[in-house]
């Protein structure tokens, strides 16, 4: 049986104060949020609370070592007001992974999926029905303890907030493969849900876009041969009729879409490939026109097709297919995930 979770309700609403029909990605926030402490060499019972700021003591080791960790997942109400997650136990799998590689002490089962029903039940008003929109879900977990000596903190917080929603991205992405700054390396962090990993992007990412690129391509750290994930999301790949994406490691994200994707592609009697790409193959399928799409895959992101890369000062573009793998795959997975289409793999969580 689930455990009850203490809920303690809002005075009053902001929903009304919200334009449902022009939603940003991740800039307003429901009325509540879980908060669950850790102190005394345990997680203390998860609460439901009203969503309001957090006071830090400027010791508390999240400001100076950087121990904080997330997950970002999606809540999708159907037509008939039903509301349901994706492959939830993913993520909160993925959290304890990350949780561990960065000393973190891991949250109970009960504590996740517990709270997050509850959560996203009293928040269902705040799910986005319009296409494309959807509640973001961002459960996280830092150092909330003090100190400056340079070790793990004794008191973390897991809280997880919502935010009502639209695409992460306005079109087609434009990337620029990296040839000098690397997202991760072999023994590191990158395969963590780790915020230090997004700090360390955000400056070669910027030397991108004021070249006009909107996401970095990350390739190996040793090499800078192979290309492996891009900021927010992990990248496929079509030369010819085969779908392609890089084997996950150390220094990628196991992303739950990519997966999900994987599956879905090999369901449709797509070939796919899951093997390191060079950048080399890259630019001759480009110039030999063998390469029909590529295309990033993320929770935030869904499926986003990519309009062209640059490598090298030179940029490459992708043609604009009719029926691309990438509008397919996009279709199947949001039929799946809005409940519109038959969940033939099991993925669909019921909260209401
Ligand atoms: N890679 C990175 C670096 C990401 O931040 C994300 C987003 O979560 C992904 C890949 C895709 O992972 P998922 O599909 O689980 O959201
Ligand atoms: C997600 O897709 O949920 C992510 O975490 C990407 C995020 C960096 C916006």
């Amino acid at each position: 049986m689930a455990n009850k979770i203490a809920v303690e309700k809002a005075k009053s609403s902001k929903i009304e104060d919200v334009d449902f029909d022009n939603l940003s990605f991740g800039s307003v926030y429901s009325d509540h949020m879980l908060v669950c402490d850790y102190k005394d060499g345990e997680w203390k019972s998860p609460k439901v609370v009203p969503y309001q700021p957090i006071t830090l003591d400027p010791s508390a080791k999240i400001f100076h070592y950087g121990q904080s960790i997330f997950e970002g997942m999606k809540a999708y109400k159907d037509e008939n007001g039903k509301v349901w997650l994706f492959r939830p136990l993913e993520n909160f799998k993925r959290l304890n992974k990350s949780a561990q590689r960065l000393a973190i002490p891991e949250i109970p089962e009960s504590y996740f999926m517990d709270g997050l029903n509850t959560l996203i039940q009293l928040e269902s008003d705040w799910i986005p029905q319009n296409p494309g929109s959807s509640l973001y879900i961002r459960p996280f977990v830092f150092a909330s303890g003090n100190g400056f000596h340079a070790s793990p903190a004794d008191e973390y917080k897991f809280i997880i907030a919502c935010a009502p929603s639209g695409a992460y991205f306005s079109g087609k992405v434009k990337v620029l493969i990296e040839e000098t700054y690397s997202r991760a390396a072999n023994g590191g962090v990158g395969y963590a849900k780790a915020g230090g990993n997004y700090a360390g992007q955000f400056y070669p990412t910027q030397l991108a876009a004021e070249k006009g690129y909107q996401q970095v391509i990350w390739t190996d750290d040793n090499t800078h041969e192979f290309i492996e994930e891009a900021g927010a999301m992990n990248v496929f790949v079509r030369i010819n009729d085969t779908l392609m994406t890089a084997p996950t490691s150390d220094r990628i994200l196991d992303g739950i879409t990519r997966k999900s994707i994987l599956d879905i592609a090999k369901d449709e009697g797509i070939e796919t490939e899951v093997r390191k790409i060079s950048v080399h193959e890259l630019v001759e399928a480009a110039e030999n026109g063998s390469l029909k799409e590529m295309f990033g895959a993320g929770t935030a992101a869904v499926v986003s097709p990519i309009s062209g890369f640059g490598y090298h000062g030179k940029d490459y573009d992708l043609p604009d297919l009719e029926e691309s793998y990438a509008s397919l795959l996009k279709q199947r997975i949001t039929d799946i995930q809005y409940n519109r289409a038959e969940d033939k793999f099991g993925w669909r969580h019921q909260v209401i």
